[in-house]
């Protein structure tokens, strides 16, 4: 590469970034510079909570079950189990939680979520890839939207189009109602998001009472009774479809942005690139976790009952600028995903589905087009940064 080619590409990362960057302001004009306000890698910030900005020190916190506990004063438990129940995973601890995951396990093997993700997901992803051949504009949002709904109505025990754009609504509704400064939600809150999630459950247990074809009777083939396996199905509608509607089009965008989707011609190079837009988008910003015990973290001393907010954005971040081509990612052992024993389960999911769409993009650009965005809005009102538009269109 030539300096001048070089510098190019440079600057064109650096509006990329840009342009996200600009998209977690939009979306959180509070929570975000709040937070990158905080400095040093760990911070005690009256009113939050122990704010952790550092991947080391991150990776202290979640790898630390003794010490630190997702149930618990501050923490995810606060949240969650007003609506979805005691025993959901993401409010779970110790060997309770260990048990639970075993047997859910199986789910999301690579092997069941392969074939899933090809059935539920592979005509859309063709589609979207005959429309741009066309010349047609796509909304990749939308696509998206339709897709992990998709996807997670089938994980559900549901029909296709079962989660569709009202649901997700809702679902970024719920979401939506979380505040940094608020660690619960008021009752009105909690009804309105049960209301929501009811309507789900309906289905899912009448899928839990039917043949082992469905994933919730595959659950109670598990072992899982039905008010265990109704709170995994909410905790994966809740956590599974607006993760990766924030995170493909983000990712995308920065491909796209910085001229550099043409550049993964290989699988090798698509792997390191969605590694790479899943560290600097980070789609779960901020995990949370309750103090059991006292230790020293970094600097600071760290007492039972402290509410910890890891900041996994800004510590992934740290490891520094986008490139899709760069190393950066490689030593953060993909904290974009959490770490230790409440590491996404729906990673093998999440990533099927990123390889798909990136798959079909790649290959339009491999035909000698050149994708751009035309046309593109950020979501507002939500938990997750996302875009709720963003226009493709390719052109020789
Ligand atoms: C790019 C997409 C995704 C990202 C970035 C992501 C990120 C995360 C992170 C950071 C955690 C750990 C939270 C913590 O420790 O506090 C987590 C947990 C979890 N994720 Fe994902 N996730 C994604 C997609 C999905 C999908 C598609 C599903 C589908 C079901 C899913 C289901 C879950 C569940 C159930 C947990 C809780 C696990 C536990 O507590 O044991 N996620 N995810």
């Amino acid at each position: 590469m030539t300096a001048v080619v070089e510098r190019d590409r440079g600057r064109r990362l650096a509006l990329a970034m840009r342009a996200d960057e600009r998209l977690m302001r939009a979306v959180h004009p509070i929570g975000y510079p709040l937070l990158e306000a905080v400095p040093g890698p760990v911070r005690r910030v009256p009113g939050i909570g122990v704010v952790v900005k550092d991947a080391g020190l991150a990776r202290q916190v979640l790898l630390d079950g003794e010490a630190f506990s997702k149930r618990g004063r501050g923490a995810s438990s606060d949240l969650w189990t007003p609506v979805l129940g005691e025993s959901v995973l993401v409010n779970m601890h110790g060997d309770d939680h260990r048990a639970l995951r075993r047997r859910l396990a199986p789910i999301f093997a690579p092997a069941f979520v392969d074939p899933l993700v090809q059935a539920a997901l592979g005509d859309g992803a063709a589609e979207l890839e005959r429309r741009l051949l066309a010349g047609e504009r796509v909304d990749l949002a939308a696509h998206v939207r339709q897709a992990a709904g998709a996807a997670i109505a089938l994980l559900v025990g549901l029909d296709r189009g079962a989660i569709d754009d009202r649901l997700f609504r809702e679902v970024t509704a719920i979401t939506g109602m979380v505040r940094l400064s608020r660690p619960r939600f008021t009752p009105p809150q909690v009804r309105r998001a049960r209301a929501a999630l009811d309507e789900l459950a309906e289905h899912s247990a009448a899928a839990y009472r039917g043949d082992e074809s469905t994933v919730p009777g595959r659950l109670r083939g598990l072992g899982l009774d039905e008010r265990e396996a109704l709170g995994a199905v909410g905790a994966f509608v809740l956590t599974g479809t607006e993760t990766i509607v924030s995170a493909l089009p983000r990712l995308v965008a920065l491909l796209v942005d910085s001229g550099t989707l043409g550049e993964l011609v290989d699988d090798e190079r698509c792997e390191r690139a969605i590694a790479e837009g899943l560290r600097w988008t980070t789609p779960t910003p901020v995990m949370l976790r309750a103090t059991l015990a006292p230790r020293e973290l970094g600097p600071l001393r760290v007492r039972a009952g402290d509410r910890i907010v890891i900041a996994t954005y800004a510590a992934n971040r740290a490891a520094g600028g986008f490139d899709p081509a760069g190393s950066a990612a490689t030593g953060l052992k993909q904290l974009w995903f959490g770490a230790g024993e409440h590491f996404c389960i729906g990673a093998p999911l999440a990533m099927a589905q990123l390889r798909l769409a990136l798959g079909a993009l790649r290959r339009v650009e491999a035909d000698g087009r050149r994708i751009r965005i035309v046309e593109r809005r950020d979501a507002r009102g939500q938990l997750l940064p996302a875009l709720a538009e963003c226009v493709l269109e390719a052109r020789a």
